[in-house]
């Protein structure tokens, strides 16, 4: 921490769960290091993500004396990562701060690329900014404690970047999926890395998102994932298992409308089914409700574009397709039409 910010005091930030399994060593470590470290303790959960954790954040940041030569620290997934982060984009107009992601999505995604976001009542992840860490640490034993649930779950960002970003890590996920599962560390390790190398090999063209930049290639299998957790209100299906419906769903459209081999769609369902990924739309869910959640996703003017592609470890600029099509695709995947 010092090496990356030069700070002496930090203020520690991190969901209820984590503590309980990982923060005594956390605070050691940085104690031991000469910090002088303040811990905030938010609920576990999607939920702490929100305008009343962001400002009980700005108040111990305040009562901490933190400022700019201070760091604020992330310690836990994606939900403490993005609102530690956005507390440390916006303290000070900006103050350092330092990620320790915790989870498979945390390690694997979030820690790259800079985005911190809150949520609001309308939406995910409509209030954020643009801050890199100063210093990401990542450390694959911190997985040890994960759930089942949340481990596999995490795997499907891991899959996704190999498909559209890294062939040869897609292959290796494909040889590897008996060591992933059960956690070898050594294996792990060199995953992980490979995952974040090909992330930050696409984010460092487009650090921004352009329209049509590199960086929508990550969007993959997102569409329709993001759709889906909105219609169930977030609670049936872990991003994870979302993102997994939404990647077969794209790449059967990628068969059709970009040209993917039919075998290539199907490296992609076996390595999904490898991880007892979810195949179909949930029941419950229909057709005209799931279109309504997809124009709302971000796509402007001319409609919902998708993220296909041509073959592994490539993806092509997003793409309208004919609402017909998709309504046509969505039975096919199990959805009620309605
Ligand atoms: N900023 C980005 O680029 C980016 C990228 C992907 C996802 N995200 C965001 O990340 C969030 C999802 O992240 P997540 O899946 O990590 O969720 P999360 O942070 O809620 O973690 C999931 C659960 O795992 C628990 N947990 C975390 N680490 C643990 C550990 N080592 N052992 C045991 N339990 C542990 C947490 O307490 C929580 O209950 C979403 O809000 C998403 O928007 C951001
Ligand atoms: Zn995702």
């Amino acid at each position: 921490v010092r090496d990356a910010t030069g700070a002496l005091r930090a203020a520690l930030v991190t969901d209820a769960r984590v503590a309980r399994l990982h923060s005594r060593a956390a605070l050691t470590a940085l104690r031991r290091a000469g910090l002088d470290v303040h811990m905030i303790v938010v609920p576990a959960g999607e939920r702490s993500k929100s305008l009343v954790r962001l400002n009980q954040t700005w108040s111990f940041l305040a009562r901490s004396g933190i400022g700019r030569a201070d760091a604020v620290i992330a310690l836990g997934g994606g939900v403490v990562g993005d609102l530690a982060g956005f507390a440390a984009a916006t303290w000070w107009r900006g103050v350092p701060w330092i990620n320790v992601p915790t989870t498979v999505i945390a390690q694997a995604d979030s820690a790259i690329g800079g985005k911190t976001a809150i949520d609001l009542d309308w939406g995910k992840n409509l209030v954020g900014a643009y801050h890199q860490p100063a210093a990401v640490l990542v450390d694959p034993d911190l997985l040890g404690t994960l759930s089942e649930r949340e481990y596999r779950a995490g795997m499907a960002e891991v899959i996704k970047t190999g498909f559209v970003a890294d062939r040869e890590l897609f292959g290796r996920l494909e040889c590897e999926t008996e060591a992933l599962s059960r956690r070898h560390r050594p294996t792990l390790g060199r995953i992980l890395s490979q995952t974040l190398a090909a992330k930050g090999r696409i984010v460092a063209g487009d650090e921004r998102e352009r329209e049509g930049g590199r960086r929508t290639a990550l969007n993959f299998g997102h569409t329709l994932g993001h759709a889906l957790e909105a219609a169930l209100g977030y609670r049936t299906l872990k991003h994870g298992q979302a993102i997994a419906i939404g990647m077969r769903f794209a790449a059967w459209l990628s068969v059709g409308e970009a040209g993917l081999a039919p075998g290539s769609a199907q490296r992609l369902e076996t390595l999904l089914d490898r991880w007892r990924m979810p195949r179909r739309v949930p029941a419950g869910v229909d057709t005209t409700r799931l279109r309504r959640y997809l124009s709302q996703d971000k796509k402007g003017r001319h409609g919902v574009r998708w993220v296909l592609t041509p073959r592994v470890g490539h993806a092509s600029v997003p793409r309208l397709i004919s609402d017909r099509r998709i309504r046509a695709a969505l039975k096919r995947f199990g959805a009620r039409h309605g």
